[in-house]
């Protein structure tokens, strides 16, 4: 069979039809958001994410290895984590043993995840955002994690998260994301991407906030702060 008689079968059998019409439409539907990204409110982001919880409940894209053997090798009491969803990092580093973690709190946007939490560990303390993470709701801690978030962010709203992570001065942050070197336009993407900024500039950004790049590992960089301030 051609190429374009698999594709023309593929098309016009019923029960696929309709999958592609779908798919057809997230596709749009997810550029109209990236779109309206600016001009939604906290609330009407809160709510979007409420609907992709129900529509996409499974979200697990970290590398969980990564953060373990961060964590043996800094021997780190406190995690701020930042859209862990409904905390499946948390659940698989605190089941590791001898570990030095005593709490580790997830801050997310998406109330449902934050109310579906993977675990019942007592160091876990999940928490629905109630405005923007850069508004002052940041605590302090050892290591500041966000794996495949920061994508999620507009470059004005990265902005906001590199001051609240200069402000509550982590010793370590830890991020992961599938961005490019020089940054991409997500245009047709399939998913809730949106910002701009690639590894490089993620960087120099993170140097201008005196971080400095200690580690990376496939689409995981770490950062440490520079003591001295400068
Ligand atoms: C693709 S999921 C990644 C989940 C998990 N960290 C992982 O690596 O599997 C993106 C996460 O970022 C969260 N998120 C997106 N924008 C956010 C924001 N502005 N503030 C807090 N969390 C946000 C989403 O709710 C979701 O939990």
């Amino acid at each position: 069979m051609s190429h374009s008689d698999l594709l023309s079968d593929l098309a016009t059998k019923k029960p696929i039809r309709p999958l592609l019409d779908e798919l057809q439409w997230m596709h749009e539907w997810f550029d109209s958001w990236r779109e309206a990204y600016d001009s939604m409110s906290f609330e009407d982001h809160v709510a979007i994410y409420d609907e992709m919880y129900r529509v996409f409940p499974e979200q697990e894209h970290h590398d969980t290895s990564a953060v373990v053997d961060l964590v043996r090798g800094t021997g780190v009491r406190t995690v701020v984590e930042l859209g862990g969803w409904t905390g499946t990092l948390a659940a698989q580093v605190l089941s590791e043993d001898t570990l030095t973690v005593t709490r580790w709190t997830n801050f997310d946007i998406c109330g449902k995840a934050i109310r579906n939490p993977d675990t019942s560990d007592h160091r876990y303390v999940p928490i629905a955002l109630t405005d923007w993470a850069w508004k002052g709701s940041l605590p302090t801690g050892d290591l500041f994690v966000a794996t495949h978030m920061i994508e999620h962010l507009s470059n004005s709203h990265f902005f906001g998260l590199l001051k609240a992570i200069r402000v509550a001065e982590y010793p370590i942050v830890h991020l992961e994301s599938p961005l490019t070197d020089d940054g991409q336009d997500w245009n047709g993407y399939f998913g809730s991407h949106k910002l701009l900024f690639g590894w490089e500039e993620v960087c120099n950004l993170m140097n201008i906030q005196d971080y400095k790049l200690v580690g990376e590992r496939d689409s995981c960089f770490t950062f440490a702060r520079n003591k001295s301030g400068g």
